[in-house]
């Protein structure tokens, strides 16, 4: 199996890379940087480096992951946008025009009658309102859920299978160290999610080899929400659990 993950040198999608590279897929990883020592010679792996928002490299770069790992089975996008300049326009050019340009520049190129699978990454604030997140992170991570059930509907046909994850707040090996000193958020964490803990990269890592894999054979069209249930309880539940009453 070939999978590609675009933003696979960080954070969630490194995880996922792992997770595929364990399993035996050859692995596409997209990303500005290359990825940290832990994570260069992992079998099967292989980056290619590329701003997503420079639209002429991105096409030759996704000619290049064809040309040399062969029709994809499977494309995660995990890209986050974080940079200098106007954050409405890079989270629509980061997040919105590229997962376009990758999903419609590799969607020709998917191997026949086999398993294949799209997941976007967006996030509970595709859906609900975090404030100290700018407004363009919130629309750009709602376009992504709307692009999963447009492109599940179009590619169907192909065989194509579109899902999006909404994670919630993950701790992630970059940020390990800072929430394991944040004794009093971690306890308002255990006090409000149902799953009584915070969540993991890897926990939204696992959701996204499902997806990319047979056994998510009839799945298509989904948002997934892995925040631990907290999103199911209502602002009076929650209210009235943070006030002990
Ligand atoms: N962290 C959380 O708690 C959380 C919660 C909910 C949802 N999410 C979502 O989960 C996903 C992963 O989050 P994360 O925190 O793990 O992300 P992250 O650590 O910031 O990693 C982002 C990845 O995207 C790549 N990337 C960003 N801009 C790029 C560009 N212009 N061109 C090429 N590659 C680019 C980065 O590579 P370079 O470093 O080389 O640019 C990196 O590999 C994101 O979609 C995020 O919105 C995260």
């Amino acid at each position: 199996m070939h999978s590609v993950v675009i933003g696979g040198t960080r954070g969630l999608g490194r995880e996922v890379v792992r997770l595929f590279a364990e399993r035996g897929d050859r692995v596409s990883v997209v990303g500005r940087r290359p990825p940290g020592d832990a994570d260069r010679g992992l079998p099967g792996v292989r980056f290619w480096a590329v701003d997503l928002t420079n639209a002429a490299e991105l096409v030759s770069v996704l000619d290049e992951i064809v040309a040399s790992g062969g029709p994809v089975n499977y494309v995660v996008l995990v890209q986050r946008f974080k940079g200098d300049g106007d954050k409405w326009v890079g989270e629509m050019a980061t997040s919105v025009t590229a997962t376009k340009a990758v999903i419609e520049g590799l969607a020709d190129r998917f191997e026949p009658e086999q398993s294949n699978a799209i997941v976007v990454v967006s996030s509970v604030v595709g859906q609900f309102v975090a404030d100290g997140q700018p407004v363009g992170y919130h629309v750009a991570k709602n376009a992504l859920c709307q692009m999963a059930r447009y492109y599940a509907v179009a590619l169907g046909p192909r065989g194509i299978r579109v899902n999006a994850v909404l994670p919630g707040t993950f701790i992630k090996e970059e940020s390990s160290a800072f929430y394991a000193g944040q004794i009093e958020l971690q306890a308002l964490f255990k006090k409000t999610i149902p799953l009584g803990r915070m969540a993991t990269a890897r926990d939204s890592a696992n959701v996204i080899r499902f997806l990319c894999s047979p056994d998510a054979s009839y799945v298509t069209g989904q948002e997934i929400f892995v925040d631990g249930g907290v999103s199911l309880l209502s602002q009076e539940a929650l209210a009235r659990k943070l006030a002990a009453l």
